[in-house]
Parts: structure tokens; C-alpha cells; sequence
């Protein structure tokens, strides 16, 4: 047998989708955005009179989540925005291991918080060439994986190496792993791997990460062993002719 497939045709119904979907994230938006503002302004009666403490829990709850949808929108139509390449990148020469120190005292709270410990392995005193914003939020991202899929009393190392040309961040854990079914979908929008647990995240993190890392002309790749850890690998351009300062 031969197949022969018509692929235009299920690359133009992907565009199409892709369209629907920023239509319906966009249109998503502004009814939120009065759902959101009108939770803000009952949560601002505060407690006593018309509210209870009770009450209040509950519009807090409300409050959160309406955020957290609206980032996850925001999130969604960013990843798209970046992979059509109409998002502006402001590239400059970024001190990696000043940036990562940055992240890792930012997050270092959050990791002990669930009983682990995140620290910064070896530097490799390069500038490269990033968004320095895009960048800080990829990192960010990939960190705020390993504490989650991370069980208390694990560790997670950040550190970053020159490579041929590149720079490369590292973020290692001993978590869960990934299994090698989920390992090559991670990066897809909307996929989430089978150690997520139902109703926590959409699956758009790590999409975001490499539409991110993609617009910076760099990548995004992941090895893992199940039941031993991760290791996520950002790479980007080294900034020519230019040596970080300490
Ligand atoms: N450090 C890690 N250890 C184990 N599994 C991971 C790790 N990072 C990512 N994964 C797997 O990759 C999947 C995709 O990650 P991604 O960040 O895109 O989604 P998420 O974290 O589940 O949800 P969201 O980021 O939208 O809140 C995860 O659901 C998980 O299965
Ligand atoms: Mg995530």
C-alpha cells in the first residue's frame, strides 16, 4: 500500500483552530474581567456587615481563581503570539548567572516552603544574548515544575555551562520523572504528562517555555528517568565578544 496523506489540508485546519482558539481566549478576557472586578469589590466590603468570615473565605477563593484563570488566558495568548512571532523581543546582553542567583533567592522560599532545597551548582560567567523578562518567566516556569513534581526532601539544582557558541541553563531534580509516553508530548500546548494531578494546571507551562526560548533563537529540552528526577536544558545564543562581569 502507499498512503498518501494531504497534509496542507490538516495544517490549514490547524491554523484554523489556532485562530478559534485565540478568538475564544481573547473573547474569554473582558467577561472575567467584570467577574474579577466585581469579586475585588465585595471583597473590599470586608467582613461584619453585609459579610460574614465565612463569606469573605469564599470571595477570596473566587478572587484566586479568577486570577489564575485570567494568567492562564494570558499565558495561552502569549504562547501563541510568540510562536506566530508577534510578540517584540527586547534582546540584549543578559549576565546568566546574576539572573539565576536572582530567580533561585525568589524561589528559594517558595521550594522550602514544600520541604525542598534549590540551589545553584556551577556558573559558567557568560552573557547571553535573551529577553531578560521572557527568560526570568521561562526559568521561572521550569523551577516551578520541579517543586511541584518534586516530593518533600528533594533537592533541585539550577546551574548553567558554555556550550559551543551557547549558554546553557540547567535545572536538575530528584523528583517524579516524566515517563517515556509523556516525555515527547511535554512541550505541546494543553499536555499535561500522567504524575500531573487532575484539576492542577493546563498543561500551557512549558509550551510557553519553548515558544519563549524559540523567539530568543534558543531551545528547550528535557531528559528524565521515572522515579529518578529530570533535567531541563534552556539554551541560548552567547552575547558575541562580550565577557559577563562578575
Ligand atoms: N520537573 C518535572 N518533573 C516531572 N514531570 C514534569 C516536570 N516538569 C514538567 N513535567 C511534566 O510535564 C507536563 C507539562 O508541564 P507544563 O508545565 O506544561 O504543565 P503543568 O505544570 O502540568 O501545568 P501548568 O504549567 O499549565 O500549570 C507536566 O504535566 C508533567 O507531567
Ligand atoms: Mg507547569
Amino acid at each position: 500500500f502507499i498512503i498518501i496523506e494531504d497534509v496542507s489540508d490538516q495544517a490549514e485546519v490547524g491554523r484554523h483552530r489556532d485562530e478559534w482558539r485565540m478568538m475564544l481566549a481573547h473573547d474569554f478576557r473582558a467577561p472575567l474581567t467584570i467577574m474579577h472586578g466585581t469579586l475585588r469589590a465585595m471583597q473590599d466590603l470586608g467582613a461584619g456587615h453585609p459579610l460574614s468570615a465565612d463569606d469573605c473565605d469564599l470571595l477570596d477563593n473566587a478572587v484566586r481563581n479568577s486570577r489564575r484563570l485570567d494568567d492562564l488566558i494570558e499565558l495561552f495568548l502569549e504562547t501563541t503570539r510568540l510562536e506566530d512571532g508577534a510578540m517584540p523581543i527586547q534582546a540584549t546582553g543578559v549576565n546568566v548567572d546574576l539572573l539565576l542567583r536572582e530567580i533561585v533567592r525568589e524561589e528559594a522560599p517558595v521550594a522550602k516552603a514544600h520541604g525542598l532545597k534549590l540551589t545553584i551548582g556551577a556558573a559558567s560567567a557568560l552573557t547571553a544574548r535573551a529577553d531578560p523578562e521572557l527568560l526570568r518567566r521561562a526559568t521561572t516556569n521550569v523551577i516551578e515544575n520541579a517543586v511541584k513534581f518534586t516530593p518533600s526532601g528533594g533537592t533541585i539544582t539550577v546551574d548553567s555551562a558554555p556550550d559551543f557558541g551557547s549558554v546553557l541553563i540547567r535545572i536538575s531534580d530528584n523528583g517524579t520523572g516524566i515517563s517515556p509516553r509523556d516525555l515527547p508530548r511535554i512541550f505541546d500546548r494543553f499536555s499535561q504528562g500522567e504524575n500531573a494531578r487532575r484539576g492542577h494546571g493546563l498543561g500551557l507551562g512549558l509550551a510557553f517555555c519553548r515558544a519563549a526560548m524559540n523567539a530568543m533563537g534558543g531551545d528547550i529540552s528535557a531528559e528524565s528517568e521515572e522515579g529518578s528526577g529530570s533535567v531541563f536544558t534552556l539554551r541560548l545564543p552567547v552575547m558575541s565578544g562580550v565577557e559577563a562581569k562578575p
